[in-house]
């Protein structure tokens, strides 16, 4: 499963507490503190981050090792381990949210629609949905390999970034003191913002759209950003 080694390295990879900051600081662009529904939470930093500012947070990741460390930093979350693409045991809320690139672990289009309905399902009336993917210059970018190798608690790894057609593949390899050597695969789809669009106008109003927090509509950079509000 992706993510169960990952896990425990995952904070020392990639957490940056000016990104979380910048992530909050969207949200609450658009909404005071509600009943917030995270998708894929990951170890939880930008949950923990937006229930101290005093949302009520209930936050699900497919991978019990990711719910593990998120477990750890936040008492006050009700954390579920489960699918984003069945949310069927769940309420409804005045936000969702599904934030950093784990849109784009959504492979199919079928399943993006079915997604956006299912979220559409768990917004109270007028209910906010915020969510990013990766841009398409992600995919020019990562037709020339990166390659990142380190130490993490005495373990090296190896991360490698590709990308073939809408695909974005990311291979992780962690080599532990017995000589085992733990690997993780992962693909990413990026999809068309205009086809996210015009599928997302059938649930919702798309209240902004940005790209990397700051530029306005889709323009060039590492993410897209939106904001969405239930019809
Ligand atoms: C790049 S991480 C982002 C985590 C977190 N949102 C953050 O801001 O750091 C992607 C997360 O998506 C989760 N994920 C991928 N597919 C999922 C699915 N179908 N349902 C729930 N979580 C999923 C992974 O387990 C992982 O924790």
């Amino acid at each position: 499963m992706i993510y169960d080694t990952l896990a425990s390295y995952y904070d020392a990879l990639v957490k940056d507490d000016q990104a979380t900051q910048a992530w909050v600081e969207w949200i609450e662009e658009f909404t005071e503190p509600c009943s917030m529904l995270e998708l894929a939470c990951g170890s939880g930093e930008i949950t923990h981050a937006l229930a101290q500012d005093g949302f009520s947070m209930n936050a699900l990741d497919l991978s019990s090792e990711m719910i593990e460390q998120a477990r750890k930093k936040d008492r006050s979350v009700s954390f579920y381990c489960g699918d984003m693409r069945d949310l069927s045991q769940f309420q409804t809320y005045d936000a969702v949210a599904c934030l950093c690139d784990s849109f784009n672990y959504l492979l199919d289009k079928a399943e993006v629609r079915l997604f956006f309905k299912e979220v559409f399902d768990h917004l109270n009336p007028h209910g906010l949905f915020f969510f990013d993917t990766h841009s398409l210059d992600r995919i020019e970018e990562f037709k020339n390999e990166y390659n990142e190798t380190g130490r993490i608690d005495n373990i090296d790894y190896q991360w490698s970034i590709t990308s073939e057609e809408d695909i974005i593949y990311q291979d992780f390899a962690f080599y532990q003191a017995n000589g085992m050597v733990i690997q993780e695969h992962h693909m990413q789809r990026v999809y068309d913002p205009a086809w996210l669009e015009e599928v997302l106008s059938e649930f919702f109003d798309i209240l902004s759209v940005r790209t990397d927090f700051d530029k306005k509509g889709i323009d060039s950079g590492e993410k897209y950003f939106y904001v969405c509000k239930k019809k």
